[in-house]
Formats: C-alpha cells, structure tokens, sequence
C-alpha cells in the first residue's frame, strides 16, 4: 500500500502527474528511467533488527512480495497522486479489488449494501452470492432517481456502491449529491470508476470514500494485463486495505505493475483521443437507420448529458452502446461476424476499438428478466472505442451494419 505523498509536486496537472508519478523512488543517487520490475518473492534484511523496524512499520523497506514490492509501490504510488488519495492498492483484477474495498469499508454480517442497478455483471453476481452468503444483503435501486436513492438510505446501509459511468448504458449518475446523501445517512460511498478513469473525474475530490478500478482497462489501456486497484480516501481506511490486501493474498504481481504503469503514464493521451473518437462514432450512429437508440453522455439525447458536462467536463467517456433496431440475437451475430476492423472481445479499455454483446458476455450472469429491469436489450451492443483513425471505424460499423460484403 503505497502513499501519494511520494508522487512528486502536488501542483503538477494531471497529465504531468500521469507521465512522472511513482518513478524516482529507487534507492541511490543514479535513478533508473522506469522503475524495474522486481521479480523477487523476498527481500534479504540488512539486519535482524531492520527487518523487526520494517514489520513495526517504523522504518520503509521490502521483505516479501504479498506485502509490498518497489515495482508495485511504484504503481500504487502514481495511481493515489492521479486519483488525489492519501494511499492506494494493487489488486490482482478489478474483482479482487472491489471485494477489498467492501472489506475495507467496514461492512459486517447484518450490514447492507444500496447498489447501483446498473453495474458490471459479476459485480451483481459478487454482491447478489459472495457477500449475500457472507450476511451482507444488497439492494439495488436505480442511481439516477435521487428519492429512490434517499427511500433505500432510509434502511440504513453501510455503503453506497455505484460506477461513475455504468456498465453498459454508461448512465452517469450524481456523484456530489450521491455522497452528500450517503454521509447524512452514515453510509460510506464505494465507486468504481473503471469508466471515467481520473482522467475524467476523481471521486474521492466529490467526497467518495473508496475507489476501485479494473487496471485491465483505461488503467493499462493496452490489453495486455490483468489487474486492480483501490484508492483510499483516508489513510486508516488505505492502512485497512494494505493489511485485507495481505490476507487475501489477490495482489498485483511486479510483472504486472509494471505494464500498468507503463500504460498509466500515457492515460491521458490516450483517454482525451478515446473520447473524441466516441463523441464522432456516437454521433454518426445516430444518424444511421439501422439504429434504434445510440447511448453515448455526449450526445444531447443522453438522458444526463448536461450533468456530464458538468461532472466530467470536455470529454465523455469511450465506451458507446447502441441498440439495432432489428433487437434479435440473430441480428446481433449477424452485425458482430462480419466486422473487419473492430474486435468482438469482452473486454474494454483498449487501444483497438473492441464490441460486446453484454447479453451474451458481461451481463450473462443476470436473468433475462434482471437484464430487462436495467434496460440491456436483446439487441444492445457495446462499443469501447480505441485510438484509432475514427473514418476507419465508421467504415467498418458501416458495413457491417450493411450486412458485410
Ligand atoms: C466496470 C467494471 N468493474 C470491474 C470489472 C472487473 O475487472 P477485472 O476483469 O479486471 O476483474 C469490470 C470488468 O469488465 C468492469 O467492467
């Protein structure tokens, strides 16, 4: 578990932060570039009693992997300074890193949990089995309808969880006003902000009191690394992960740190190109016949455009879903098989510009009636739009959308 406060001049922008964040923290005058990846399960102590200061917590240093690596510290230490935490945590996946952040939040058997109903699949399915077992009951509501928010807090939960931009009708909800309400109900408020990344909003300034991503996705943004993280917003809180991150054992190896990192520090180049090519791709989806309804935050059509222009400013967000007006599975297939450009792959946050079909991959964990609820139709298709040329991905949507041929 790693402090921001080793991330350099806190007066830095955000793209400055991103490219220098987490390196320059080797021991010794002559530092490396780029951190290197410390591929060693241990860590020989200089002395007996440095390694009893080092456990104390009263002197820094390394002594075995599951607890702390410099490559890993690396990491945790640019992604607390980009998401303005006091500490942060390396996680295995984005799954492990969301079942760490509710342990570290505090939550007891006899506690619940007011979800988003518009969250990732397995989150649902993590919440509605894991924890359900665990006597952690969920009850989701939709995070949009602000009374039906305040209805469920009237239960007295003990988290508000929620996705800053949901998966896969990329919703935006009111994060200031959902924690203003989840604090006065003595709730504390996860998000997962997979979606946004910090490049487009950062939580924990609105007050959030844990923050998960999947650094498979924007984090990495080259779809080659598994990983997640947790950023705290106060350090007992970060002390609590750092200590659940040790138990369960679902840590970042250095390996994989090191791709994350690698991919962070070009975060916002990367997102700002993402996003205008979204904005382009939902624009011109609209227009086109074969579709019925396009779900994009910045198109004005977007139910909470004006609210997303206000939380997350210039730029929107790369992930675009729309439904064919023809709403069949057959459809769908028909669309997906003859792409040539565009990747069908469940996954998000690439450089390439990939498709899903949320029925069949990232919600296929719901009931089609639990689908229907949230609004995933039958004919809805998911678009994580990459760095590409955006007359080439129109290109290819275009016939593909023809038929192929
Ligand atoms: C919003 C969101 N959160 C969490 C996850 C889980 O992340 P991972 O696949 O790294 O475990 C995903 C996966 O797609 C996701 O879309």
């Amino acid at each position: 578990m790693s402090e921001s406060s080793d991330a350099g001049d806190p007066t830095w922008s955000f793209a400055t932060l991103a490219a220098h964040a987490g390196e320059g923290l080797e021991p010794g005058e002559w530092q490396p570039t780029s951190t290197p990846i410390y591929n060693a399960t241990g860590f020989a102590m200089p002395s007996f009693d440095a390694l009893d200061e080092v456990f104390a917590g009263t002197r820094p240093g390394f002594y075995y992997t599951r607890d702390g690596n410099p490559t890993v510290r690396a990491f945790e230490v640019a992604v607390a300074a980009l998401e303005g935490a006091p500490l942060a945590g390396a996680f295995s996946s984005g799954m492990a890193a969301i079942h760490a952040a509710i342990l570290a939040a505090g939550l007891q058997p006899g506690d619940t949990i007011l979800a988003t109903r518009d969250c990732y699949g397995l989150t649902r399915v993590l919440l509605t089995t894991h924890f359900a077992e665990l006597g952690i009951r969920t009850a989701f509501v939709d995070m949009t309808d602000l009374p039906a928010v305040e209805r469920g807090l009237a239960d007295r939960p003990g988290a508000l969880y929620l996705e800053t931009i949901s998966n896969p009708l990329v919703k935006v909800f009111d994060l200031p006003a959902l924690v203003r309400m989840a604090r006065a109900a003595g709730a504390r408020t996860l998000v997962d902000n997979t979606f946004a990344s910090p490049y487009l909003l950062r939580p924990l300034e609105h007050g959030a009191d844990l923050v998960v991503h999947s650094a498979t996705k924007y984090l990495g943004g080259h779809g080659d690394v598994t990983g997640g993280t947790v950023a705290a917003g106060d350090a007992a809180t970060g002390r609590r992960l750092h200590h659940l991150a040790k138990l369960l054992g679902a840590v970042l190896g250095p390996n994989e740190a090191w791709l994350c990192h690698r991919g962070l520090k070009t975060l916002p180049l990367r997102m700002a190109r993402q996003c205008e090519n979204a904005l382009e791709v939902a624009r011109w989806l609209e227009a086109h016949p074969a579709i019925a309804r396009v779900y994009y935050p910045g198109l004005r059509s977007h139910p909470q455009h004006v609210l997303a222009k206000r939380l997350l400013g210039a730029h929107y967000g790369a992930i675009v879903a729309f439904d064919l007006r023809d709403a069949c599975r057959e459809a769908v297939r028909a669309f997906m098989d003859v792409l040539r450009l565009i990747v069908p792959a469940p996954t998000l946050g690439d450089l390439r510009t990939l498709t899903l079909y949320p029925a069949q991959a990232s919600h296929r964990g719901l009931t089609p009636e639990q689908r229907g609820e949230v609004g995933i139709g039958d004919g809805l298709i998911r678009l994580s739009i990459g760095i590409e040329e955006p007359a080439d991905l129109v290109a290819d949507l275009d016939q593909a959308l023809s038929g192929g041929g």
